[in-house]
């Protein structure tokens, strides 16, 4: 059984997945909605009108609502030039306090959301495979309305009580068609955003296993386990990718483990039972940023204020307790937060 120390940034704070003591369901969860874009989409996915919410935003996004103003929530995962984060809706706010809330925060107009600022997005990486797509890369977070030591947490459309986080976001691509005018509606996805980076993974309906490959339940384990990569800051690129293992899935003695984390009440997770492997790529086509995210606006005042707190390179560790000891102590790049080897820089958060 391999057996290594994990950085204490594993411990990503996240309240997605709180232990349920009387939640109520709602009659259909977020992931077994189904919209038709742009036609079918209601003004809010979210109606439901106990337990969290309402909806904090809609899903019917338009010239009206697009910009800073924008309390947009349905999000687009097309390709390195035309994706979307999700981060919240005002200035030096945490993921684990806004959770419900977020907007969808995009790199194209046209579709009524906010832009990402210019200077926001610091490497991207977009990795594509049969199962699934995954995003993942280095931000000033500070411009996208997050404190600048937040580790964040994962948003998906699961959630603690099936409403997603956030409450009612829906996500869409059209990188399954041949026209980029078509949309798919992507029902497992997943995001974590924090520590100075993301990762955003989409897995469409079409896929073997796509609640599998987006898997949810392991919200304390960041993108490190759940999405593997080696994005790079100052590098914006686009590769093919070998399948990941499905995460928290290993064999040991001839039988197939699903590992399950452990309860936020039991401290840290310091040791996993598996060992994280970044998948190979290959066909990696690097772009500049200049000429892939022609859309952005000048960051505003108050968030230029702040954005000088956070570095892809040098917040990953933030808070986790010195990154240093931890890289030394893994012989698995992805199994850390920022283990920098030969110049390269894995985004985790
Ligand atoms: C634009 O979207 C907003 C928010 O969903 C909605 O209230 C408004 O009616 C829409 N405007 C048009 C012209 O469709
Ligand atoms: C951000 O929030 C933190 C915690 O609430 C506070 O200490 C800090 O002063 C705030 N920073 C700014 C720039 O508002
Ligand atoms: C679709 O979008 C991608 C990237 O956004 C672009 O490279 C491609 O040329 C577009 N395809 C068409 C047919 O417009």
């Amino acid at each position: 059984m391999a057996r290594y120390t994990l950085s204490a940034l594993l411990a990503v704070a996240s309240s997605t997945y709180v232990a349920a003591q009387s939640v109520q369901f709602p009659a259909t969860p977020l992931a077994n909605k189904h919209f038709a874009y742009p036609s079918g989409v209601p003004y809010q996915a979210d109606t439901d009108t106990f337990g969290r919410g309402p909806q904090f935003g809609y899903n019917q996004c338009n010239s009206t609502t697009e910009g800073s103003n924008s309390l947009c929530q349905t999000a687009f995962m097309n390709h390195i030039d035309d994706f979307c984060l999700w981060a919240p809706s005002k200035p030096n706010s945490t993921i684990a306090d806004t959770e419900g809330e977020e907007l969808a925060w995009c790199t194209k107009k046209g579709r009524g959301t906010r832009i990402i600022p210019a200077g926001a997005l610091k490497g991207v990486q977009l990795i594509k495979t049969q199962q699934y797509w995954q995003f993942a890369g280095f931000i000033d977070q500070t411009l996208l309305n997050l404190q600048s030591d937040d580790f964040g947490g994962e948003l998906d459309p699961h959630g603690q009580d099936l409403r997603g986080n956030p409450i009612g976001g829906l996500v869409y691509s059209n990188s399954l068609q041949s026209s980029n005018s078509t949309f798919d509606q992507i029902t497992e996805w997943n995001s974590f955003i924090g520590g100075g980076g993301f990762c955003f993974t989409i897995c469409p309906d079409s896929g073997t296993n796509p609640g599998g490959y987006c898997r949810n339940t392991l919200d304390r384990l960041g993108c490190a386990v759940n999405s593997p990569n080696n994005a790079q800051s100052g590098t914006f690129e686009v590769c093919d990718g070998a399948l990941k293992d499905l995460p928290g899935v290993y064999t040991t003695n001839g039988q197939t483990i699903t590992y399950s984390q452990p309860d936020e009440s039991l401290g840290p997770i310091t040791t996993l039972p598996f060992t994280v492997t970044t998948p190979s790529s290959s066909n990696c086509i690097t772009y500049q940023s200049s000429e892939i995210y022609t859309d952005l606006p000048q960051p505003t005042g108050s968030a230029s204020l702040t954005s000088s707190g956070a570095s892809p390179t040098g917040s990953n560790g933030a808070k986790s307790s010195g990154s240093a000891a931890s890289r030394s102590a893994s012989s698995s790049r992805a199994a850390v937060c920022a283990s920098v080897e030969q110049g390269r820089t894995d985004a985790m958060v």
